[in-house]
């Protein structure tokens, strides 16, 4: 097992007196009210929550998000607040309420009607309604607003943080609403091209990025999607001038900073979760079920979503299974996956095709002693993902398009014993980080296929090498490090700022 040198970072030294407020569409802690009666609180599914409930629980600060729970309203107090995580209450989490017509128009809408698939460039998908961009324009005021109200709350300095696409205009608000505040902006999705982007009509695509613009800082996960950026705005904001060396771009009377911070995970955590007596015998009787006999087993994880790969994995599958007979009861499957956006019917049909064609797959494949893919169809605790993670001999993740990709990750920090693949989509941000996974391109069938041949047939010596190498690689660049970066750049900016104006 690698020896842990675990790094303390002391985040004080940047936030100093300055209160930290985060701001996302997702909550960390959502709060449902079972039929009967009872509440249970749900952690959502997704790369934004992994990622930054860890660092909030560092940094303390204010949290606000939609209350998007059932029982969210019951659980908070009168303007939405409440400490959190449950048992260990270190930040507080201020929700904000949405009504149906916002959830539609705002999240369902424009978030993940025209942007998601846009960022994604998975156009198809794409549609553009007025009132979702009405809509999202509203909620962004209102979030700003929140924000600004968490800001007043304190009599010192405050720095506000902003997540992803759902608020691609909440900087210019709150710019306009506190001029001087430190704002900053992590986009966790690709950001496509220019003749992507100008899919948007006219004046939504400029008015979005002139939004991001309300910023002192913001940051992609990789260099290609800052340079995106920086592209886009050359082209569509005549009045912007861009230094795409300095990744800077003089906007009105200010300088905004855009760079590349690749995300992770609390590394340390997972491989805790992965090493409890529990996560152990799960191990074993995972390895006694499905590895007996010279036998291996594969693992994905995901949010059921169309940039994920779901079907192009299940088609590689099938493919292998049908033209290399001698593999069928020699490798097994277990395809965790949990319905998401199921309001949306793109969304929806994907969950019904997965399930259709795992059921189709194992009728034609399976036999009275094997099924080829374990289906499990839910959100599940992160330390049961953790024993999968680690009993596994290989892992897929075969995303169309991905900002960062944090379930390899995940694999990575959990095989302790270092024997397992890591079969990794070309067109993710992880790839263009990590270095010792197979590359594949999940719209090659027989590329793909012919990966998991490799996989399956790969020397334990190289496995070994190869996974040892990336998690040497995890453990230099986890989550708090990715932070770390963020806020002294952050404050590189702020002390810069203050002796501009003591010039000035
Ligand atoms: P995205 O942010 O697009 O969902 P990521 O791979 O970056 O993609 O992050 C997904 C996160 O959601 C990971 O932390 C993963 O463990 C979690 N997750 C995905 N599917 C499930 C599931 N079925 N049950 C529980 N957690 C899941
Ligand atoms: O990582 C991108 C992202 O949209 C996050 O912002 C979000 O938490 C995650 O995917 C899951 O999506 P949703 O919040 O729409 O369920």
């Amino acid at each position: 097992m690698l020896a842990l040198f675990a790094v303390t970072h002391d985040f004080t030294r940047y936030l100093d007196d300055c209160k930290f407020i985060l701001v996302s569409n997702r909550e960390p802690y959502e709060h449902i009210r079972r039929s009967g009666g009872t509440v249970h609180i749900k952690q959502p599914a997704g790369g934004l929550v992994t990622a930054l409930d860890p660092t909030m629980r560092r940094t303390h600060g204010t949290w606000v998000a939609w209350g998007s729970g059932t029982a969210d309203r019951d659980t908070a107090d009168e303007a939405g607040r409440l400490m959190v995580p449950p048992g260990e209450e270190c930040y507080s989490l201020r929700r904000v309420w949405l009504d149906d017509a916002d959830v539609n128009g705002y999240y369902h809408g424009f978030a993940n009607r025209a942007l998601w698939p846009l960022c994604h460039m998975l156009i198809q998908h794409f549609e553009f309604r007025t009132e979702f961009w009405e809509r999202y324009r509203a909620v962004n005021l209102r979030f700003a607003h929140a924000v600004a109200d968490e800001a007043e709350r304190c009599s010192g300095r405050s720095m506000a943080w902003i997540q992803d696409y759902h608020f691609g205009l909440a900087a210019e608000f709150l710019r306009a609403i506190r001029p001087s505040m430190f704002i900053h902006q992590f986009w966790h999705i690709p950001f496509p091209p220019p003749d992507i982007l100008r899919l948007l009509p006219s004046g939504s695509h400029e008015a979005l990025l002139r939004g991001l613009l309300g910023n002192d800082l913001v940051e992609f996960q990789i260099d290609r999607y800052a340079q995106n950026f920086l592209e886009c705005i050359e082209r569509f904001v005549p009045d912007a001038s861009v230094d795409r060396v300095e990744g800077r771009v003089s906007f009105r009377d200010r300088d905004v900073q855009v760079g590349a911070f690749p995300i992770s995970i609390d590394v340390e955590r997972f491989e805790a979760m992965a090493s409890t007596p529990d996560a152990i015998a799960r191990v074993e009787t995972l390895r006694a079920r499905y590895v007996r006999d010279g036998r291996q087993l594969g693992v994905c994880v995901d949010r059921v979503d169309y940039t994920k790969g779901i079907p192009e994995r299940l088609r590689a599958l099938s493919t292998l299974w049908t033209e290399v007979p001698s593999l069928r009861e020699r490798f097994t499957f277990i395809f965790v996956c949990t319905p998401s956006r199921t309001d949306l019917p793109a969304y929806h049909a994907l969950e019904q095709e997965v399930v259709q064609a795992v059921m189709d797959i194992n009728r034609r494949f399976g036999t009275d002693g094997w099924t080829p893919i374990v289906l499990i169809n839910e959100n599940v605790d992160s330390d049961l993902l953790a024993s999968v993670y680690r009993a596994a001999d290989l892992c897929i993740v075969s995303s169309l398009q991905d900002g960062m990709n944090l379930v390899a990750k995940e694999f990575i920090a959990c095989q302790l014993e270092e024997r397992g693949v890591l079969l990794l989509s070309r067109f993710t941000g992880s790839a263009e980080e990590i270095d010792g996974a197979l590359l594949i391109n999940p719209f090659n069938v027989d590329g793909f296929m012919g990966a998991i041949r490799t996989a399956l047939d790969m020397p334990v010596e190289e496995r070994r090498r190869r996974m040892r190498r990336m998690r040497q690689q995890l453990h230099n660049s986890t989550i708090f490090d990715w932070l770390d970066s963020i806020l002294a750049r952050s404050s590189e900016i702020m002390d810069a700022q203050r002796g501009e104006r003591v010039v000035a």
